[in-house]
């Protein structure tokens, strides 16, 4: 066995890293774990002598009916106050598990074991919990760190291909949110990225998990700084609400959103030519789709204004000037139109 830990502070939470495990629940103690996976996950549990609740995979399933069930299947179980949840699978059942353990008995501990990518890189830590409510993604949520965030590379291997790049997208955009090894990392080993490699695997996921721990530490609840963290994600939101949140992945749609990102921090004359021509070469060499033909532009415009509803007549958008160098802008109307035709 081969683990080493990224230390973050209590509020953040601890991530250890496992290599080749045979089974990723090996050394977990408590008095009562209760782990919960979904159909494609629940193979990495092996066999545990501890109650385990498995949901069918996908987003729906993040619904306050599942914590009901999953509430009530603890109690069952007998579970009370020393219970401990253990989440085994993507973002999925990471945000359900951890918001279910934050108010069942005013909040038991929850371990995290993230199975896909964007769950190790982003889900897991941060401490964000969250289930959809009347239709909006992550409407009810709490902040509640995991006791604890355990990553086994290796199962990222059955992942498929569509889910590792959505993963792959959000590893991208902490590349861009800071200098260091990790964009290094991204263009030198872009062929292992893609096939996989875990020794290459386990240090991608070390170093995307520092940049956002850097965001966190500094803006725990996500009141300033920390909406660094969503480059390209204004654009995002509304290519995939256009596309019902199911025609592209969200890290599909977050590379389309970094893209657009650049494009109108060019147009406001705010953002470097020489890194947005970086940026998109890093983009289009791990083959995201950047120019995504028959879009409605005003449909993509008005989920753009409803936000602003919602945001007290402002949406910022998230623009650089260069690698590192993030902040904050409001973009006329006129921009968006010309980024979006
Ligand atoms: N809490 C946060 O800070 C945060 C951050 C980002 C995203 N999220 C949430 O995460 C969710 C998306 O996460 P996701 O992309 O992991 O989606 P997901 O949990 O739906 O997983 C994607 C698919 O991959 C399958 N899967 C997961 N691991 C696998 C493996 N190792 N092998 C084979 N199949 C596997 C799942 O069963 C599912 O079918 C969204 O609900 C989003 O809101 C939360």
């Amino acid at each position: 066995m081969h683990d080493f830990q990224v230390n973050l502070p209590p509020a953040v939470t601890e991530v250890k890293f496992f290599g080749n495990k045979k089974h990723i629940t090996e050394e977990l103690n408590a008095a009562k774990l209760l782990f919960v996976s979904d159909s494609n996950t629940q193979g990495f549990l092996g066999d545990i002598d501890f109650p385990s609740y498995v949901i069918p995979p996908g987003e729906n399933y993040k619904s306050r009916q599942t914590v009901e069930k999953l509430s009530a299947w603890a109690l069952r179980e007998g579970a009370g106050r020393d219970a401990v949840f253990v989440a085994v699978g993507g973002g999925v059942v990471c945000d359900l598990t951890a918001f279910t353990a934050s108010i069942y008995m005013r909040g038991v501990p929850v371990i995290l074991v993230p199975t896909s990518l964007l769950s190790m890189v982003d889900a897991s830590i941060g401490g964000k919990t969250g289930i959809n409510f009347a239709g909006y993604k992550n409407v009810l949520g709490t902040f509640y760190p995991a006791r604890e965030v355990r990553i086994v590379p290796e199962v990222l291997k059955s992942l498929s291909e569509r889910e590792y790049f959505s993963g792959l997208a959000e590893v991208i955009k902490h590349a861009l949110l800071q200098e260091g090894d990790l964009i290094k990392l991204i263009v030198e080993q872009r062929e292992e990225i893609i096939r996989r490699n875990p020794a290459v695997l386990e240090e991608l996921i070390r170093q995307s998990l520092l940049v956002k721990k850097s965001y966190i530490e500094e803006d725990p609840l996500e009141k300033g700084i920390r909406g660094h963290l969503n480059l390209g994600h204004t654009f995002a939101h509304a290519l995939e609400s256009s596309g019902n949140f199911s025609k592209w992945t969200h890290g599909e749609a977050v590379a389309w959103g970094i893209h657009k990102a650049m494009e109108t921090g060019l147009l406001m004359g705010l953002t470097e030519p020489s890194y947005a021509g970086r940026v998109e070469k890093i983009l289009r060499d791990f083959g995201y789709e950047l120019d995504i033909p028959g879009l409605n532009s005003k449909d993509l415009l008005r989920i753009m204004q409803q936000d602003k509803k919602k945001r007290e007549g402002r949406v910022l958008f998230v623009l650089q000037k260069s690698h590192g160098t993030t902040f904050f802008s409001e973009v006329p109307e006129e921009i968006l139109k010309q980024v979006l035709s």
